[in-house]
């Protein structure tokens, strides 16, 4: 079960290129192409005559070409051409997705075409800012996707997956504050008069002590934004006063594959040193291999949990954001089948 009715990031905008693009949303298989213009199609992935998936096929201008038969769709899914006979049955056409591009990333509507709004991407502005810079990747995950969220709502474990980067064991020590409305979480957690792990030190150019934030913050479906950084001891960035620090946005955007794998789109932004490009992607080679890091433990786990059905997680004061964004998600869930199955009062 997913969430539906939602925008998921599907690929990041460069990658989707004037050649068919597959890729499985939500347990959806689904072909995306660029058109002529610029524009952008998906479809099911899935031809209506004998079901290849047209994701191995190709395109002839904007039309999609299937590579068994060669029927075509047009970049309405609309099957205008079938071999060897004339005119085209009306049930040959394919289902279309609503599709959007905004904020570096390719979105796919998940759910009631009907109610696909663009107003309902959600807020990455740090990613599209101009006095921001953002870089990023994708990692396929061999993981349900939940697990990633109780990873990044948990940032305890930095101190002993990511000990030689970002960890450092006063984050396992700082309490956390976390809190929840109806469709979000925040966890925060700050520390005090610390030395600056390397990867921090290197940004603030700056061995000295540092206060240093991370502020987790999850919202439907499935994205988890998190504001890190770190400021010199006694500059004010408790009271608000980040002046004297650097500030990243660390964007983590997960769309679930199936459910046991995940599309893990992850990046960070900062406004600090922007025109330093090769600062840019260190910092993303950087993140690439604290990520790779958290992957490795993922896919490990969920091998543990489908070997182990018959137990179940335990929650400490550290799963707090976690145990909160899951019950929002299962809210959000039943809200769901609820409407899917609504109850018949006449009866
Ligand atoms: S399966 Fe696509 S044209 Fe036959
Ligand atoms: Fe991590």
């Amino acid at each position: 079960m997913f969430i539906r009715d939602s925008w998921y990031a599907v690929a990041w905008d460069f990658e989707i290129k004037h050649a068919p693009f597959a890729r499985t949303v939500c347990g959806e298989p689904i072909v995306f192409y660029r058109q002529m213009n610029g524009g952008l199609s998906a479809f099911e992935d899935c031809c209506p005559h004998r079901l290849l998936p047209l994701s191995m096929g190709c395109l002839q201008g904007d039309h999609l070409i299937c590579k068994y038969h060669g029927l075509q769709f047009d970049e309405r899914g609309q099957c205008v051409w079938v071999p060897g006979q004339e005119g085209v049955r009306k049930d040959m056409a394919i289902r279309l997705y609503p599709v959007a591009e905004k904020h570096r990333f390719v979105w796919v509507w998940i759910g009631d075409p009907s109610l696909a709004d663009e107003g309902k991407i959600p807020d990455l502005r740090w990613c599209s800012d101009p006095n921001w810079v953002f870089e990023g990747s994708t990692y396929p995950v061999k993981c349900n996707y939940l697990l990633l969220i109780d990873n990044l709502m948990d940032l305890s474990h930095e101190t002993y997956v990511h000990p030689s980067s970002i960890g450092q064991h006063e984050i396992a020590e700082a309490p956390i504050k976390a809190t929840a409305d109806e469709d979000s979480v925040t966890v925060t957690r700050w520390m005090f008069n610390l030395d600056p792990p390397p990867f921090w030190s290197a940004n603030l150019r700056s061995q000295e002590k540092c206060d240093r934030w991370q502020i987790c913050r999850f919202s439907l479906p499935a994205n988890v934004m998190i504001d890190v950084g770190v400021a010199p001891t006694g500059t004010g960035a408790p009271e608000g006063d980040r002046s004297k620090g650097v500030t990243g946005i660390v964007v983590n955007l997960m769309t679930p594959e199936t459910e046991t794998s995940t599309w893990y789109h992850w990046g960070m932004s900062r406004n600090f040193q922007t025109d330093d490009h090769g600062l840019t992607f260190r910092i993303r080679d950087g993140q690439a291999a604290v990520f790779a890091e958290d992957t490795q433990i993922l896919e490990a786990q969920q091998r543990n949990i489908i070997c182990h059905s018959d137990r179940h997680l335990h929650n400490l004061k550290i799963d707090a954001g976690g145990v909160y964004a899951r019950r929002i998600i299962e809210r959000q869930l039943e809200r769901q089948e609820s409407r899917a199955y609504p109850i018949d009062t006449t009866r």
